[in-house]
């Protein structure tokens, strides 16, 4: 393979730039031309490429965002916008496509591939550490480690006043944030999507801590938690108990911002590697991902965040460690 196009889509993630290095770097080792697309597949139903050389990419390994920009994309879902970027490929020379991003981008990957003929290969970015096919997403940890850093500060100011706190963090279809920035941070109680909340079960948990002279409550709220965010949350819980002065914390964009963990930085660079080559030798249509501790390669058709299990066992843990 001679030219590999690569572009990131769907929400920025930190760790993003480390893997758009260890591509360029990777491809450039193996003798093959790089050209970036910016803002994803917009800028790909655009034609807005640059080539690439190993000083393109000097200087961000540590950077949050991604120096392509990113977008996500209501046009690169119809037939008309991928016959555009098929188009864009086949003038630029372009035989493979690595994309770093989340569910939606390896679902447009996966159709492109089928339209297009062009060999594509996914590398997982998002902070919300949903895709079937790796244990950790490149950003899942940053973003953690930025939800603690918030936490611990506002547990400050719970402890003071003698306050409960509703803190909503990022994740609208899945609550792996908010599990493990909940086990960190020794959050009283923590609620994802993955599991009904019950107002009552709430309450009855602030009540025994109140009973036990607890005097501030942190309770982490995953956006996409049923029945509404932090702010329904606490409203509902208020009209059944009103004892402790409450207040909302939004964390929001903070979250996908920065510059990424050791961790981060290693996972892209390890995941860019495995992609490149991977693409290279012949591999096609599949994300490499990083299962118990060994590169993995899974199908596009397999990579969905519907098939991901959150471990229930980990919430009960949550539960007794911070009651
Ligand atoms: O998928 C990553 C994510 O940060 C989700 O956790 C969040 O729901 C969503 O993106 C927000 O997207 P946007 O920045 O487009 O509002």
């Amino acid at each position: 393979m001679k030219k590999i196009a690569i572009l990131t889509s769907g929400g920025d993630a930190p760790g993003m730039n480390a893997a758009i290095r260890a591509v360029v770097r990777t491809a450039i080792f193996h003798q093959a031309e790089v050209i970036g697309i910016r803002r994803g597949y917009d800028g790909f139903i655009e034609g807005d490429f640059l080539p690439m050389d190993a000083n393109s990419v000097s200087d961000i390994i540590q950077r949050g965002g991604t120096v392509l920009k990113t977008s996500r994309s209501e046009r690169f879902k119809t037939r008309d916008g991928m016959l555009e970027a098929k188009h864009n490929a086949n003038d630029a020379g372009i035989e493979g496509l690595i994309l770093i991003g989340g569910d939606g981008t390896f679902k447009g990957a996966y159709e492109f591939a089928e339209l297009s003929g062009i060999h594509t290969m996914g590398i997982p970015g998002t902070i919300d550490n949903d895709l079937f096919g790796t244990d950790y997403t490149i950003g899942y940890d940053t973003a953690l480690n930025t939800v603690i850093e918030a936490v611990d500060k506002i547990r400050d100011t719970a402890t003071s006043h003698h306050r409960l706190f509703f803190i909503e963090v990022m994740g609208r279809d899945a609550g792996f944030i908010a599990l493990n920035s909940g086990i960190a941070s020794g959050a009283e109680d923590i609620l994802i999507p993955e599991i009904p909340t019950s107002i009552d079960a709430i309450v009855n948990r602030i009540e025994a801590g109140k009973n036990r002279n607890k005097s501030s409550f942190i309770i982490i709220v995953a956006e996409g938690d049923i029945p509404g965010g932090a702010y329904e949350i606490a409203r509902q819980v208020k009209e059944k108990y009103s004892y402790f002065e409450t207040r909302v914390t939004v964390i929001g964009h903070m979250q996908r911002g920065g510059s990424p963990t050791a961790f981060d930085r290693i996972l892209a660079s390890k995941l860019g590697v495995a992609a490149t080559e991977g693409l290279i030798s012949g591999r096609k249509n599949e994300m490499a991902g990083f299962i118990k501790n060994q590169i993995a390669f899974t199908p596009f058709s397999k990579t969905r965040k519907h098939l991901v299990d959150i471990n229930e066992g980990l919430l009960q843990m949550a539960h007794m460690l911070g009651s």
